[in-house]
């Protein structure tokens, strides 16, 4: 944290701190009923028709190539929990969620991000911000907002990322990793509305959020910053626990199908036939959701995790915001192996030069039922899950093998409804049709 200090010129502070002036506190809107048994909120993949930052021009296969590299990106941050360094940001997630902040309430699209737990949006009066479609959120328009002051339980509660500013009068946050993406800015609160499904608005008085000031990195401007659903204190998740208690649930769609599901509270569970249940790891820091990963089954062939490397309970991170699955070098060796062995088709390289294993098709093939088995949770994964479509004449396994840091990305979570419980402790999945609702 120290480090990224330096960054913030006092002068700059000063400067903000003259800028951003104090309006008084109204009282907060009523919940509505809903509040209290659940709500509903669309995701938009960036690259969907509906996302602001999605380009016409781009083919299926360059949008997909464009996540790939924000897959790595990601993982250089994932790989800073390695170190004793607990401020990551994680901006390459692909689901943006709308919400608003402030009032009146001033529209905001942040990055869904199962991996970070601030939420932040970027700030008027700004010093360094990157382009964004929507307006920038002016604090000093909104009659609910608040500078958090220095010595607030909301300040000192998260030590690893907020520090005062030189006056002492308000505290700021920082979170960043040396990738070059960054925030900084006010730790505030303001009134959250939620929009959920069926024209239903939820608002949420007092909300902690970071309204950043200097922000950069890998953003593409059709957000305006990150919601951060990880599992600290701090993340969405746990400050509505009145009404998540805990639960959020999402049900992702492919990347050019229409949207996707991101449900709170009661609207979270995951029941009926079919779902499987595997416990939570609790680990430093508890942004991340570890699981455990015993193995993989390619048809009746099961592969089992290797104690080289990453081992044991927590060995893998559950992530949305990560393209590919990234498995330890071993068992990926077998399960490319074990795939190798049963589809006799033309391979060729990745054209996209991403992905090891490639066959030459334009359509579908038929391979062995893939099964991941978490500790007490089989998956059966469907064909999609499994495979992508990389160029028209190119289908890959779509996997990496990674030398240290397991993480089941979104890909192999599409058109499953995957569960969150953090008072339980479990991640619960059920096989779903995630595009329609
Ligand atoms: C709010 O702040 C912006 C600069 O960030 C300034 O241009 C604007 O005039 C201010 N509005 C009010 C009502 O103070
Ligand atoms: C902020 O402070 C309030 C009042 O002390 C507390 O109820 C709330 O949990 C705090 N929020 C966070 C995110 O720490
Ligand atoms: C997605 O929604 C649009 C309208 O918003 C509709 O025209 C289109 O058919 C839908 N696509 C799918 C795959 O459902
Ligand atoms: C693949 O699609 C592109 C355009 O999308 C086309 O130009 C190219 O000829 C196609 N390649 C093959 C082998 O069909």
């Amino acid at each position: 944290m120290s480090k990224t200090m330096i960054l913030l010129k006092p002068t700059l502070i000063t400067y903000i701190a003259l800028t951003i002036s104090l309006v008084s506190m109204s009282k907060s809107d009523p919940l509505t009923e809903e509040s209290t048994t659940g709500l509903t909120i669309d995701l938009i993949h960036r690259d969907s028709p509906q996302s602001p930052s999605y380009d016409p021009l781009l083919t299926p296969a360059q949008r997909l190539a464009n996540a790939l590299r924000r897959s790595f990106n990601r993982l250089q941050r994932f790989k800073a929990d390695r170190l004793p360094q607990p401020d990551i940001i994680n901006s390459g997630g692909e689901y943006l969620m709308k919400y608003s902040i402030g009032t009146p309430a001033v529209p905001s699209l942040g990055i869904a991000d199962t991996g970070s737990d601030i939420t932040w949006t970027q700030c008027q009066p700004c010093l360094k911000c990157f382009k964004q479609e929507l307006p920038l959120f002016q604090p000093n328009t909104s009659s609910t907002y608040r500078k958090i002051p220095c010595n607030a339980a909301n300040c000192t509660s998260f030590p690893e990322i907020t520090f005062c500013s030189v006056r002492r009068k308000k505290c700021l946050y920082t979170e960043g990793y040396g990738d070059g993406s960054f925030t900084q800015g006010v730790l505030s609160t303001d009134t959250l509305t939620l929009a959920s499904t069926g024209r239903k608005r939820v608002s949420v008085p007092n909300f902690v959020f970071g309204c950043g000031f200097r922000n950069g990195g890998t953003f593409t401007g059709g957000e305006s910053g990150i919601v951060g659903l990880g599992g600290g204190k701090a993340s969405l998740v746990r400050q509505l626990g009145f009404l998540t208690r805990g639960k959020f649930s999402y049900c992702l769609v492919s990347v050019s199908d229409n949207t996707s599901k991101l449900n709170f509270g009661a609207n979270a569970e995951v029941l009926g036939r079919g779902v499987v249940s595997t416990p939570m790891v609790m680990k430093s820091p508890e942004t991340f959701y570890r699981l455990t990963l015993e193995g993989i089954s390619v048809g009746n062939q099961r592969l089992e995790m290797s104690d080289s490397g990453v081992s044991g309970e927590g060995n893998i991170i559950i992530d949305s915001g990560t393209t590919l699955t990234l498995l330890p070098i071993d068992l990926y060796n077998q399960v490319e192996n074990a795939l190798k062995s049963s589809i006799k088709l033309k391979r060729i390289k990745d054209p996209q030069g991403v992905l090891d294993l490639c066959y030459f098709t334009r359509n579908d093939i038929r391979i062995p039922e893939v099964t991941v088995h978490f500790k007490g949770a089989d998956l059966k994964l469907r064909h999609d899950n499994v495979l992508v479509r990389t160029s028209n004449v190119s289908l890959c396994l779509a996997a990496k093998p990674v030398q240290d840091l397991a993480i089941y990305g979104y890909l192999a979570q599409v058109n499953f409804l995957v569960g969150y419980d953090l008072v339980k402790r479990t991640v619960s999945f059920k096989a779903a049709d995630c595009g329609r609702s």
